[in-house]
């Protein structure tokens, strides 16, 4: 199977990433385009969306998967970010290397299972070497259980676990995965990638 990704510049990406999430009922806190633009508008970021046919109607394309990264310094000046920062110190080196967050990102459900994810992850890899990236982290909980899993599957190390002593699903966890220029020969997915407007 071949990918169709489309990488976004910011504006058109924060309101493509609003639509999708009206389709992620299971998240009682959907992103919206101002939050998106808020947190990306001074950063380096990549936003990839992945479509694919409508099983009744092969030939429409829909958006059904999406992954947003971007740049995490330690001189973080915003409030989550730089409590982000804080909470990784001794887990993950930010001096002198570039790190990237990977912020959001979801697969719409009748498309999970199908590769869409590991498309947009490797798609991310490869960005991500390319633009001297060292390391990236991502953050997740430990009811995410379908997360963690696929996480896991994609070779994602976990190098942090704070504990919910009261509510051990509320857990967080954090995890990392270094990028070597190597790494992109082991991705399996075969991606066609169109720069969009
Ligand atoms: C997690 C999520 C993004 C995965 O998307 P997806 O497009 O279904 O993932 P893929 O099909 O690309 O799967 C990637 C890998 O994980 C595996 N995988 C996918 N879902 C899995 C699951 N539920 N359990 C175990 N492994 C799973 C796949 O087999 C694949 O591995 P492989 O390529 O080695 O065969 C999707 O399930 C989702 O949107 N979940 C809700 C979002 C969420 O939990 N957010 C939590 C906030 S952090």
């Amino acid at each position: 199977m071949e990918y169709l990704i489309k990488q976004y510049p910011l504006e058109t990406g924060a309101l493509e990433i609003q639509y999708i999430e009206e389709f992620f009922g299971e998240f009682p806190r959907r992103k919206t385009a101002a939050e998106i633009l808020h947190r990306l508008r001074d950063r380096e970021a990549l936003i990839l969306m992945a479509e694919a046919p409508l099983p009744d109607d092969p030939g429409t394309l829909v958006p059904v998967s999406y992954k947003v990264v971007h740049e995490i310094r330690a001189d973080e000046s915003e409030t989550k970010l730089r409590d982000l920062v804080q909470r990784l110190s001794g887990s993950v080196q930010f001096d002198g290397r570039r790190v990237l967050y990977s912020w959001i990102g979801a697969t719409r459900r009748d498309w999970r299972g199908q590769g869409h994810f590991r498309a947009l992850t490797e798609q991310s890899e490869e960005w991500a070497i390319a633009n001297g990236y060292n390391e990236i982290v991502v953050k997740t909980k430990n009811r995410y259980y379908d997360m963690r899993a696929v996480l896991a599957q994609l070779k994602f190390d976990v190098v942090k676990h704070e504990p919910v002593p009261e509510a051990q699903a509320e857990s967080k966890v954090y995890l990392a995965k270094l990028l070597p220029a190597e790494l992109v020969r082991g991705h399996r997915s075969v991606r066609t990638v169109v720069v969009a407007e």
